[in-house]
Formats: structure tokens, sequence, C-alpha cells
């Protein structure tokens, strides 16, 4: 059910999802930050790499993010620890989860979608008690997707080095997403 405030609601994604995720992860302004021209998906890559079976084993959970009855956006999440291939090698706290996601429609962009979408996750996945802090990890020249997740409460800590390049990690510890909630709420 969709927040009184916050119109963007996530539900989980399924194999009929992924011809619709196969023509936006072809998208220009989605392919510029996702992969880049050498990695624009087919549909067998994407029926390949996005089934939702093939991303559980991974520790990933993908979504398909709603405004009203409007399919806008994919996003997922990933437990941190034990990820492979080079990814958060250093990680000890299975409690640690990342994030990451793209809206479809690139009239859509800049209109604080994305950072509600990213409010939105937040909130799904720190209702799990057992979620310590979450993670993201642009590339340090995506401002825009570095504003969007400042104004959804995430803080710069470090620029890293990751299997995909260099990037910007930033970081929401439950303290201070619970600190944040009580300032809202007073309580
Ligand atoms: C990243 C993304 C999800 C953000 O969603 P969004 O709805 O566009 O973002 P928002 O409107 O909530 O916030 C964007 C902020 O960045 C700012 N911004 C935009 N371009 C900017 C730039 N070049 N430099 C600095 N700030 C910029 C906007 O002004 C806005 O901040 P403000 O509200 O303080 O003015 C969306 O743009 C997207 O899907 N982009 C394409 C794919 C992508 O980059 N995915 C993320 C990979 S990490």
């Amino acid at each position: 059910m969709a927040d009184i405030e916050n119109p963007i609601t996530l539900r989980l994604m399924t194999e009929d999802d992924l011809p619709m995720l196969h023509a936006w992860l072809n998208r220009p302004h989605i392919v510029e930050w996702w992969g880049g021209e050498e990695e624009r998906p087919s549909l067998s890559d994407v029926q390949e790499h996005y089934l939702p079976r093939v991303l559980a084993e991974e520790g990933v959970t993908p979504y398909i993010a709603m405004l009203d009855v409007e399919p806008i956006g994919y996003a997922q999440s990933y437990i941190a620890l034990g990820s492979g291939d080079g990814w958060w090698e250093d990680e000890t706290d299975p409690g640690v989860r990342g994030i990451d996601q793209s809206l479809a429609n690139a009239d859509q962009l800049n209109k604080g979608i994305g950072t509600m979408l990213v409010r939105a996750l937040t909130d799904i996945l720190f209702s799990d008690a057992a979620v310590t802090k979450i993670q993201t990890d642009p590339a340090p020249e995506n401002h825009r997707a570095i504003r969007c997740y400042e104004k959804a409460g995430f803080k710069q800590h470090s620029k890293i080095i990751t299997p995909d390049g260099p990037a910007v990690y930033m970081v929401q510890t439950r303290n201070t997403y619970e600190s944040a909630q009580s300032c809202v709420t007073g309580r």
C-alpha cells in the first residue's frame, strides 16, 4: 500500500516483467549509468541474469517501482557479505544491504521520484530488524544519483574502486535512519 506521503510502492519483480525490464535497460538514460554501451543487454541476457530465481541465488532481490498502477522503475537490493566476484570483499557484517535503481522514463527524471523510490526501498529494508546499514555506490560523475541518495538520507563515506570502476560509497545506518524517523514522528 502507498504511504500517505510517498506515492511510490515497490512490488517484487516476476519473470513476466523481464521483457519490460529489457526495454528499460536499453533506454539511453539508463545505458549511460547501468553498464554502458558495451553492456547493453539482449532479451536473452536479461532473461538469464535477471530471472528472480537466479538473482535470489546471488542474494539479490529485484523490485518494480509503481506510481499508482504504472510501473516506473527497477530497483534491487542485495546482501553485501559474500557478494563474490571481487565485490565488498572487506565486508564482515551480514546485516549490510546494498541498493541500485533506475527510473524507466527519461521524462520522469529530476522530479523527486527517485528520492521517493529510494525512501520506499530503505523503509522496506529497515523493516527487517536484521538490517544494520544500507549502502550504495554511484559513479562519481553521476551527480544526479548522488544528490538523490543524499536527499533520501545517505551520506558520502568514501571514494572506492569497485569491480565496475570508481564509485562514491554512500551509507545510511539504522541509527541515522531511526533518528530521522523520530524527528518526523516526534517520537
Ligand atoms: C538516479 C535516479 C534514480 C534519481 O532519480 P530522480 O528522480 O531523477 O532524482 P531526484 O529528482 O529525486 O533528485 C535528483 C537531484 O539531483 C539534482 N541534479 C540533477 N542533475 C544534477 C547534476 N548534474 N549535478 C548536481 N545535481 C544534479 C537535482 O536538481 C535533484 O536535486 P534537488 O532536488 O536538490 O534539486 C534517476 O535519475 C535515474 O534513474 N537515472 C538514470 C539511471 C541511473 O543513474 N541510475 C542510478 C545508478 S547508481
